[in-house]
């Protein structure tokens, strides 16, 4: 099977399911066309088609709204507005000079100055959120932010105070994050239960693929139906993620590790603790299931060993169901 479609694009030309998520997003915003804004959140694991799913959704609503686009990127969380400077900058480029300038000179006036504490940035927040406020109070506007999980503090106040608003505005909110990197006690964890809990956002989370979404994504991409042994692969290596998919067709085989995705692997995992990596490189030797009675001197078990500093970890010996497979989690995505 060849890694590349006929015309040697990487991407498939259509979205592969999501069908029940793109028509729940279109009832939101025919509300929001009524005057009953909302927000929706899009939560998964990277690669699993966030972007792809908010793309075909403002493409969607594009004819008949305006659609705005703010990102987050990495680093943003170490500089108060990044993502509202980021649709500044959105704003200016869709010629929306007066309240792009506007935006960013509330956020520099604040940032020279200083405060971002007490009631500084009680104002601070109030009088960002009411830019934000009457700019999408203007006329029906999608408001697409990517990658909240970068997202910098003040920011998420601001989409706070927005998010109270909404229902009574012709206006819609979707913004994605990595669902992975929603770390417990984080600004965006507690922001994202808060609005979840006094039900002013929506969560809804893009699953991995089926074996036969897998198949159709596969096809789009090569130009031919995969084979049954190819597919099997390519479901079992890339666990429907669909960034995986595209690589390891790319690659020209379902078992090949893509250098794209063995980085991933490498940045996600340096985040790990030393313990948890430790586990995580023996579990990337053992696989996801292996026999309990892992002798000491089998080769995988060695390999094992060596991968951790625990010598206990692959000890066997005492377990009283020497046939039976060991179960251990799913490896951890990008
Ligand atoms: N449902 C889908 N159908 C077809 N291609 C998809 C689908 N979901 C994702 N992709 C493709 O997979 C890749 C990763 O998707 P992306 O939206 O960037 O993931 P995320 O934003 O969740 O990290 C992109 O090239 C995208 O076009
Ligand atoms: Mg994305």
């Amino acid at each position: 099977m060849s890694g590349e479609r006929p015309d040697g694009a990487r991407t498939a030309p259509m979205l592969v399911g999501r069908a029940d998520l793109l028509s729940l997003a279109l009832r939101r915003w025919a509300s929001a066309v009524a005057g009953t804004g909302t927000l929706l959140l899009v939560a998964g694991e990277a690669g699993i088609g966030k972007t792809r799913l908010l793309g075909e959704f403002a493409t969607r609503v594009a004819p008949e709204a305006r659609v705005l686009r703010a990102t987050a990127y990495p680093r943003d969380a170490e500089a108060a507005g990044s993502l509202l400077l980021d649709l500044a900058d959105e704003l200016t480029r869709l010629g929306r000079a007066r309240q792009g300038s506007a935006l960013r000179s509330r956020l520099l006036e604040d940032r020279a100055a200083g405060s971002g504490a007490g009631s500084d940035r009680r104002l601070l927040v109030g009088d960002l959120g009411a830019l934000l406020r009457d700019l999408l109070d203007e006329e029906p506007t999608l408001l697409r932010i990517e990658d909240l999980h970068w997202v910098d503090e003040l920011s998420l106040d601001v989409l706070d105070r927005l998010a109270v608003s909404l229902p009574g505005m012709p206006a819609m909110v979707v913004a994605s994050y990595r669902s992975d990197e929603l770390y417990p006690r984080t600004p965006l964890a507690q922001w994202r239960a808060r609005l979840l809990g006094q039900r002013l956002a929506e969560e809804v989370h893009p699953p991995r693929l089926g074996r036969e979404e897998t198949a159709v994504l596969a096809e789009a991409l090569t130009g031919s139906l995969p084979s049954t042994a190819f597919l099997d692969a390519l479901q079992s290596h890339s666990d429907g993620i669909p960034l995986h998919i595209e690589e390891l067709i790319a690659a020209g085989s379902p078992a090949a590790l893509p250098d794209t995705v063995a980085e991933a692997v490498r940045t996600r995992s340096a985040l790990l603790h030393a313990e948890t990596q430790s586990v995580a490189a023996a579990a990337s030797v053992v696989g996801r299931s292996f026999p309990s009675n892992c002798s000491r001197r089998s080769p995988k078990c060695r390999r094992i060993r060596s991968r951790t500093r625990s010598r206990s970890s692959c000890s066997t010996t005492s377990s009283p169901a020497p046939t039976r497979g060991v179960r251990v989690p799913p490896r951890p995505h990008l």
